[in-house]
């Protein structure tokens, strides 16, 4: 039970609607622990924005009014301590056509771009579908934590590679990168002269303690090879409403971004303006109840596997509601097969360059996440 005033505990029938996660084409019954959204309402503030902005009922071509420009602004400077520029605003309809965006306006075709993988899957699309080379770098592990494999970053470098895809908090792997590891990426990125697209959608979901550190922040001179990607959408629950930005403080890299994004990219629709300045403006005190119970989740999932599942195995969820489980052990059941059998749907590791590992989504309530681990209990006690 959650004793705040929002109840996460609630189960909310997603079934029967328009829910990419939760439909299934072949009627099964299936858990879902897939896609990144949360099977939460979004904030009663989020809620009341946009009950009144379709009360109004004229939805005609919006702007972006200086309102909402300001209540990004003002987020930044309260929760990462960083001064944004309103000018360096770029809004978007969602952060994967930024991804592609940055392939497009920061590398030529040809060029190569960097990824460390595993990694949300459009990293890897992106650079392919628009005529750039993926160079796919493995993240390393210290037997603690993923780390970034420096050495191995120089060895992927050729006189092509122009960009990194970073992604900070890391999907799938959980971590939220230090002050020092960040620096160390900038400091990487101005010797071999990159530029660098930083997908931060999951900054606002950092379950440790602390703030987020944008990675543009960390030195004023690097900030100008940036390219950052931010979103309400992931933090509030809000995917299906298209909402997010990138912040670019270099006017020529904004330029050059805008131009490869015209004609062809739109902008976010009225309600995702209303629901965006709404969760800025008025929602800490829900996201602070949020992160509370995804730590609570976290925690139990963790201390689930070592009990029952000591076999399947994570490293500590720094921030996202993804959990990265290792599921080498499952030997020939280790597929994605095997987890629908016993009634679970999970992200399949090899679409990150994750082969043997498993993507479980745990933003849900309590109760479900213990149901699905109770049928892959099941399932593993049968066949191990
Ligand atoms: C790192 C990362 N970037 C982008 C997205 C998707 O962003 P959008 O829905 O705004 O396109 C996700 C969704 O899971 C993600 O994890």
């Amino acid at each position: 039970m959650t004793d705040c005033a929002f109840d996460f505990d609630q189960r909310i029938d997603r079934r029967g609607t328009d829910s990419l996660k939760w439909y299934d084409p072949r009627g099964r019954a299936l858990l879902p622990m897939w896609v990144a959204d949360m099977d939460f309402a979004a904030p009663p503030c989020v809620l009341g924005a946009l009950r009144s902005r379709i009360e109004h009922g004229v939805f005609g071509y919006p702007v972006a009014l200086p309102q909402v420009e300001d209540a990004v602004v003002r987020w930044a400077a309260r929760h990462y301590e960083w001064t944004v520029d309103p000018d360096w605003l770029v809004w978007l309809p969602g952060l994967v056509p930024g991804l592609h965006l940055a392939c497009r306006a920061l590398a030529e075709p040809a060029d190569e771009v960097l990824a460390l993988v595993p990694v949300y899957p459009p990293f890897l699309t992106a650079p392919e579908l628009t005529g750039r080379r993926l160079r796919a770098v493995p993240l390393a592990q210290d037997g603690r934590r993923w780390t970034i494999d420096f050495d191995a970053l120089r060895e992927a470098l050729t006189p092509r590679t122009r960009l990194l895809l970073f992604c900070h908090p890391h999907n799938p792997v959980g971590r939220a990168f230090t002050r020092p590891e960040l620096v160390a990426v900038a400091e990487f990125c101005a010797i071999h002269n990159l530029l660098v697209c930083s997908d931060e959608i999951h900054c606002d979901l950092r379950l440790e303690p602390g703030r987020h550190v944008p990675l543009a922040t960390v030195d004023d001179v690097f900030a100008a090879r940036t390219v950052t990607l931010m979103s309400p959408a992931k933090t509030f629950n809000l995917s299906g409403l298209c909402c997010g930005y990138a912040l670019i403080p270099d006017a020529d890299l904004r330029r050059r971004y805008r131009a490869a994004g015209q004609g062809i990219v739109s902008h976010p629709g009225a309600l995702a303006y209303a629901a965006c300045r709404a969760a800025y403006e008025e929602g800490d005190a829900w996201r602070a109840a949020l992160l509370e119970y995804l730590r609570r989740n976290r925690d139990w999932l963790a201390a689930y596997l070592a009990a029952h599942l000591p076999m399947i195995t994570m490293f500590p969820v720094e921030a996202t509601y993804l959990a990265w489980l290792d599921t080498h052990a499952l030997g020939a059941h280790n597929t994605p097969h095997f987890f629908e059998q016993a009634g679970v749907r999970l992200s399949d590791g090899r679409a990150f360059h994750g082969p043997g590992c498993m993507r479980l989504n745990f933003g849900c309530p309590q109760s479900t996440l213990a149901s699905a681990l109770e049928r892959v209990r099941r399932a593993v006690a049968a066949v191990l």
